[in-house]
This record gives structure tokens, sequence and C-alpha cells, in this order.
């Protein structure tokens, strides 16, 4: 090949191209070659700190004895570290108190992790009250300014820690029966009655019956009802059981009554008691982050 050499002398390896274009025998430059070294270099020494060897079962450990396990609980424990700051002082003060410090209270609406007030919501509470307290048929809605049992954060606490309902640890009494007290006639006036009042108008033969048959004991004069026995609030546009057919849901729960035990066609309004299940901080934070739905009062 070096004899029929086109360019004899030069430090070419003797592949030509297109007449002229030629493959040299060029060192490649310095720089070049120093980085090559040094990531050979830098290989060696990896291989010597971290684990990067494999072995039958295992791989070589590592002169820096580095684990990830090792390295998510150093993570883990500052993150304890952080946290503590908080859980510390929420341990000594109250709902009412957690909920007038900014930054408590926004450590717990905000936080995501464990033992924020979003996972203890979405674990023990959001199946029956939807995700953001928007609830679902048949459980109240917790982001509105309405409530059964009283909206102040003592109260809210209270309904979470003690329960509502007949197996509460303050039992309700709830609602009883009239199926067998009252005409269908009595019911179904009562019912338009009760309906009426939600739509703001009022009758007189309608309040009549409201007083003499006892509705008023448990709901009030002015049907408004009671929070001490969560008799509901007639008059506001919220139906607790069937928001659809108004005037059948009524006249069913003036029937059959609420949380009555023996009855099986009764409605059932029952709020679990958690004081048995959470923690006393897990509570507060619950209350707090139920009260900051934004219909806490
Ligand atoms: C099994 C379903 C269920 C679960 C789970 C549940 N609740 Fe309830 N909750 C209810 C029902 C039903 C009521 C209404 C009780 C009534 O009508 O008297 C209620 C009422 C409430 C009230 C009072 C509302 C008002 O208007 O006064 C609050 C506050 C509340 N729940 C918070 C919570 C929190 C916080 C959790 C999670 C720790 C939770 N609930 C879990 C069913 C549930
Ligand atoms: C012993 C107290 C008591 C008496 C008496 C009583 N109620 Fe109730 N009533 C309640 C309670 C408690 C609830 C259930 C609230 C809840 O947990 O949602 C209720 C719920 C209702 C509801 C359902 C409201 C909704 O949002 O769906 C209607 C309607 C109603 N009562 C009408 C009447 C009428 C009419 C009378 C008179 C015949 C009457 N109540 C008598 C305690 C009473």
């Amino acid at each position: 090949m070096a004899d029929n050499n086109p360019f004899p002398g030069e430090n070419n390896t003797g592949h030509i191209w297109d007449d002229d274009l030629r493959e040299l025998k060029n060192p490649p430059p310095r720089w070049w070659m120093i980085l090559y070294y040094a990531s050979i270099a830098w290989c060696v020494v990896y291989a010597l700190l971290y684990p990067m060897i494999p072995l039958i079962t295992d791989s070589n450990k590592g002169l820096l004895n580095w684990t990830m396990m090792e390295e998510y609980k150093e993570g883990l424990a500052e993150l304890d570290q952080i946290r503590s700051k908080y859980e510390s002082r929420i341990k000594t003060m109250s709902a009412k108190e957690i909920l007038a410090d900014p930054e408590l209270s926004n450590y717990i609406s905000h936080g995501d992790g464990a033992g924020a007030g979003k996972v203890l919501f979405g674990d023990n509470c959001s199946a029956c009250h939807g995700s953001a307290g928007q609830g679902t048929p048949g459980f109240p809605v917790l982001a509105d300014d309405e409530w059964i049992w009283g909206g102040s954060i003592e109260k809210i606490e209270e309904t979470i820690k003690n329960g509502r309902g007949p197996k509460a640890i303050i039992p309700s009494p709830g609602m009883p029966a009239h199926a067998a007290t009252l005409s269908l006639q009595e019911i179904n006036g009562l019912a338009k009655y009760v309906v009426g009042l939600s739509e703001g108008k009022d009758d007189e033969s309608g309040k009549k019956l409201f007083m003499e048959k006892g509705c008023v004991g448990c709901h009030g004069v002015d049907g408004k009802g009671l929070a001490a026995l969560g008799s509901v609030n007639l008059t506001d546009a919220i139906w607790r059981f069937d928001e659809e057919d108004r005037l059948s849901s009524a006249a069913y729960t003036i029937r059959h009554g609420v949380n009555q035990m023996n009855n099986p066609k009764s409605r059932e309004a029952e709020m679990p008691t958690f004081g048995t299940r959470l923690s006393a901080d897990e509570i507060k934070k619950l209350a707090v982050y139920v009260y900051k739905f934004g219909g806490g009062k």
C-alpha cells in the first residue's frame, strides 16, 4: 500500500478516499487526553468509594459505606426535625390557639406529609364528606357555613372527638318516627309546611300543626333548629337526605324519624366517634383543617 501512496512521507494511514481525502495519525489534543485519563481515574475512585462492583449476591460496599436506605433515613430524620418544631407546640395548645397561630394553622392546612390535615382528612373523613368537605349524598357538607352541631372550632372538635348520633360518646336522641301518631294528611301538611319554610314561605295552618305536634320542641318556633340537639335548620335550602324530591323526603323523615335504632326504616345520620381511634393532636389538627374549609364560624 505504501508504494502507491500518492502522499508519500505524510503520516497518513494509507486509507484514501475520493483521491485526496485521507486519514492521518495525529495524536488527539492534550486537553482531550487529560480528560480521558481523568475519567478513567474517576471510575476507579468511584468504584472504591461507592457500591459499584457487582458480586454474586450483593455488590462491594465501598469505602464510604453509602447506602440509599441510609440516605432515605437521614432525609426522614431531617423532616422529623422540621415537623417536631410544630408538633411539640401543637401538643401543648388548644385547637383554638392553633387556629389563631398563622404558622401552625398553615402547617396543618397546607402540609401534605404524614400527619398533615389533608392526609388525616383523606384517610378518615373524605369517604363520607368528600375530599374537600363538599359532602356526598346523605353526608353533610363541611365547607359551607351551615352547621347542624355548631361551627365554632370547639364544637367541630367535639363532633369529631365524640361523634354524633345514637352511638356517640354523648348519644343524641335523633328524631322520633311520627307514622303512628300523625295521620297521612298531617304528615303531608307538615312536609309541605317545612319545604315552604325553606323557600321563605310561612302559612298559618302549617305553623299550627308544627306547634301542636311537638316539632317546635326540637326545631324551634322559627324552625331553625337547635345545635344542642342537632335538629337541623329547616328554613335553609339544605336538605340532608334527598335534595331532589324535597316533599317526599321531608314526609319520609317525619314518618320514620332519624336515628331510631329499633326502626329499620328510620333515616341514619351517624357521625362516628374518632376520640377512640385518633390521638388528641390528630383531632385538633382535623378540627383546624375542617374549620379552614371556609365554613367555620
Ligand atoms: C361513616 C361516615 C362518616 C365519616 C367517616 C365521617 N363522618 Fe363526619 N359526619 C357524618 C354524618 C352522617 C354526619 C351528620 C350527623 C348528623 O346529621 O347529626 C357528620 C357530621 C360531621 C360534622 C358536623 C357537621 C355539622 O354540620 O355540624 C363534622 C364537623 C364532621 N362530621 C367531621 C368529620 C371529620 C373531621 C371526619 C374524619 C375524622 C368525619 N366527619 C368522618 C358521617 C361521617
Ligand atoms: C326529638 C326532637 C325532634 C322532634 C320532636 C322533631 N324533630 Fe325533626 N329532626 C330532629 C333531628 C335530630 C333531625 C336530624 C338532623 C340530622 O341529623 O340531619 C331532624 C330532621 C328533620 C327533617 C329533615 C331535614 C333535612 O334536612 O332533610 C325534617 C323535615 C324534620 N325533622 C321535620 C320535623 C317535623 C315536621 C317534626 C314534627 C312532627 C319534627 N321534625 C319533630 C329532631 C326532631
